[in-house]
C-alpha cells in the first residue's frame, strides 16, 4: 500500500496568489519559513557536519548538553558509508521570498545574543530599511525535476492551519508573548542566523533536534529563510483550544508550533525531532532510516510476509493500545493479530537489536495506532510497504492529512478492532494483488 509518506503525497498545483494578498508580513513570513522547512525536511541529504551560525542567549543551561550547536564545532555523529549521492529532489520555491535585510556591520566571526541583534542600535549606522530593500532576492534554484517542483499536497494544509491568523489580520507581538506560556523554546532567525532563547526544558532532545533540522534548513537554503520570531513547544499534545479564542479572544490567539494537532486545537503542526534523529532510543535521521526501511522492503517481498497485522510498541501509554493487545493471538482466539510489547529497558542492554524497525517490515499488515497523542511510528510503519491498517486517529501531524484511506491505508475503527483487523487481513490474503499496491 502506502510507501514513504513522501512518496504517499501527490503533487497538485500552485495555489492562487490572489487569496494571500491580504495577509500580514509576518503569517507571509511564518508561511515561508513553513514552506522551506516542510522541503527541508524531505529533501534533506545528508548530516550535516558543523552548524550553522548560532548564539544561545542563556549559555550556561546548555552547557551541559552536547555542544552541536556552538557555531565552529564539528558534530561527531558518524558519517553514512559514502555512496554516490541521490539526486537530490528540489522544489522550486515558487512563493518568491521577501528580499533580507541586508547585513548589518556586525562582524560575523562575533557572536551575537539575541538582546544585542534586537537592540534598536544595531540598524542605527548607515544601514537602513531602504538601503537593505536593494539587495536583490536570492538566485532561484536551479530547475531540475516537472512534477517534484510544484508544492506537494500537505503545503494545503499550511494555509489551512495559519487562516485563523489571516482572519484576525496577522500576528501580533502579543500573541507571540501569549505562546510563551507553555513554549521549551524561542527561534528568532535574524539575516540567516538562528538564536535560540530556551523557556523550559524540553523531554529528552526534542528540543534540541528540532533545532538541528532548522539550522540544516538555514544551511541548505541561504538567504532563503524569512526573517522570523516564533514559540515552540515540544510537548506532545495540543493545547490551543479553539474554543477559548472566539470573539475578542481571537487578538491573543498564540500562534504555537509543536508536532501534532487535532481537530480541537489551532496549534500550528511542524515536523517531529525523530525526522533529524531520536538518539535515546538509537533511531536515526529519518533520511538515513528511510534508505534502510527501503532495502528492509527488498528483502522480504510482500508475498512471503507472514500474513498477520504486526504491531508492536507501548501499551501502558494508552487505553486504546492496551484495548489493542488484546486482539493478540491466544489459544481462544486468532484475529490475525501479533502484538507486542517494546521493553526499552531490555531493548537498550541487548543493542537495540530487537528493536530495528529495517527488519520490522516482514509481515504483511502493520497497525498504526497513537499513543498519548500522535506517534512518531507513523511514517515507520507506512514506509514498510506493508498494508497499513490504522485505527482511527484523533490526532493529526504536517504530513498525516493528506493521507487517503483505502489508498495509503486501511482504516480501522476503534470499537470492535479485533474483529476489523481480522476482517481486513482476511480481505488482504483472498485480494493480495490489490492488498499489496
Ligand atoms: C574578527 O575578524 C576581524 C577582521 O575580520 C578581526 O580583526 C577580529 O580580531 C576578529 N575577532 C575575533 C574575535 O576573532
Ligand atoms: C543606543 O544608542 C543611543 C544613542 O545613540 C544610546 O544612548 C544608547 O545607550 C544605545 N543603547 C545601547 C544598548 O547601546
Ligand atoms: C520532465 O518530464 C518529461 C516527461 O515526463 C521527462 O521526459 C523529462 O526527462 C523530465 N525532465 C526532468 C528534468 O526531469
Ligand atoms: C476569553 O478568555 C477568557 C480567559 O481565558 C475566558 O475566561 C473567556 O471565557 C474567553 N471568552 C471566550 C468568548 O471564549
Ligand atoms: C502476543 O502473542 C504472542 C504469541 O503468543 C506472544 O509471543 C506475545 O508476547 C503476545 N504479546 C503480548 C503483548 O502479550
Ligand atoms: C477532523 O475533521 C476532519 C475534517 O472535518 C474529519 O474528516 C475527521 O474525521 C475529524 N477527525 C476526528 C477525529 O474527529
Amino acid at each position: 500500500m502506502a510507501t514513504a509518506p513522501a512518496a504517499a503525497v501527490i503533487p497538485d498545483g500552485r495555489r492562487s496568489k490572489g487569496s494571500d494578498s491580504s495577509s500580514s508580513p509576518v503569517t507571509t513570513a511564518i508561511f515561508l519559513f513553513f514552506f522551506v522547512v516542510v522541503v527541508g525536511v524531505l529533501v534533506s541529504a545528508r548530516w550535516i557536519t558543523t552548524t550553522t551560525h548560532l548564539s544561545i542567549t542563556n549559555l550556561d543551561q546548555w552547557r551541559s548538553k552536547p555542544a552541536i550547536l556552538t557555531t565552529t564545532h564539528t558534530t561527531s555523529i558518524p558519517a553514512i558509508p559514502a555512496a554516490p549521492p541521490p539526486p537530490r529532489a528540489t522544489y522550486s520555491l515558487s512563493c518568491s521570498a521577501p528580499p533580507l535585510a541586508c547585513d548589518l556591520d556586525i562582524p560575523s566571526n562575533i557572536s551575537q545574543t539575541l538582546d544585542l541583534a534586537l537592540s534598536p542600535n544595531a540598524s542605527s549606522a548607515s544601514a537602513s530599511a531602504s538601503t537593505c530593500a536593494a539587495i536583490p532576492d536570492p538566485p532561484p534554484l536551479p530547475a531540475t525535476a516537472n512534477a517534484s517542483s510544484i508544492c506537494p499536497t500537505y503545503f494545503r494544509s499550511i494555509h489551512e492551519d495559519l487562516h485563523p491568523w489571516r482572519a484576525a489580520g496577522g500576528i501580533t507581538r502579543a500573541m507571540v508573548d501569549r505562546a510563551r506560556a507553555t513554549a521549551n523554546f524561542r527561534l528568532v532567525v535574524i539575516r540567516g542566523r538562528a538564536y535560540i532563547e530556551r523557556i523550559a526544558p524540553a523531554f529528552q532532545t526534542r528540543d534540541l533536534f528540532t533545532i538541528w533540522g532548522i539550522l540544516q534548513l538555514l544551511r541548505r537554503y541561504p538567504g532563503r529563510v524569512p526573517d522570523l520570531d516564533l514559540m515552540f513547544d515540544c510537548v506532545d499534545w495540543p493545547v490551543v483550544h479553539a474554543d477559548q479564542y472566539q470573539g475578542e479572544n481571537a487578538t491573543v490567539l498564540p500562534p504555537l508550533f509543536r508536532y501534532c494537532g487535532d481537530n480541537e486545537t489551532l496549534d500550528v503542526v511542524f515536523p517531529d525531532w525523530s525526522f533529524w534523529g531520536w538518539p535515546e532510543i538509537n533511531i536515526k535521521p529519518w533520511n538515513a532510516l528511510q534508505k534502510e526501511l527501503n532495502s528492509g522492503n527488498r528483502r522480504v517481498k510482500w508475498m512471503y510476509r507472514q500474513p498477520y497485522a504486526y504491531w508492536k510498541g507501548n501499551p501502558d501509554v494508552a487505553a486504546i493500545r492496551q484495548e489493542l493487545v488484546k486482539c493478540n493471538v491466544s489459544s481462544e482466539h486468532d484475529w490475525n493479530a501479533r502484538i507486542y510489547k517494546q521493553d526499552w529497558v531490555k531493548e537498550i542492554k541487548a543493542g537495540y537489536k530487537q528493536s530495528n524497525l529495517a527488519s520490522q517490515c516482514i509481515h504483511r499488515y502493520k497497525i498504526y495506532i497513537e499513543g498519548s497523542a500522535w506517534s512518531v511510528s507513523e511514517k515507520y510503519i507506512l514506509a514498510c510497504d506493508s498494508m497499513t491498517l490504522v485505527v482511527a486517529p484523533k490526532y493529526y501531524d504536517f504530513y498525516s492529512r493528506v493521507l487517503m484511506p483505502m489508498q495509503h491505508y486501511w482504516p480501522v475503527r476503534d470499537d470492535n478492532k479485533c474483529s476489523l483487523i481480522k476482517y481486513a487481513v482476511d480481505w488482504g490474503n483472498s485480494h493480495k494483488q490489490e492488498a499489496q499496491i
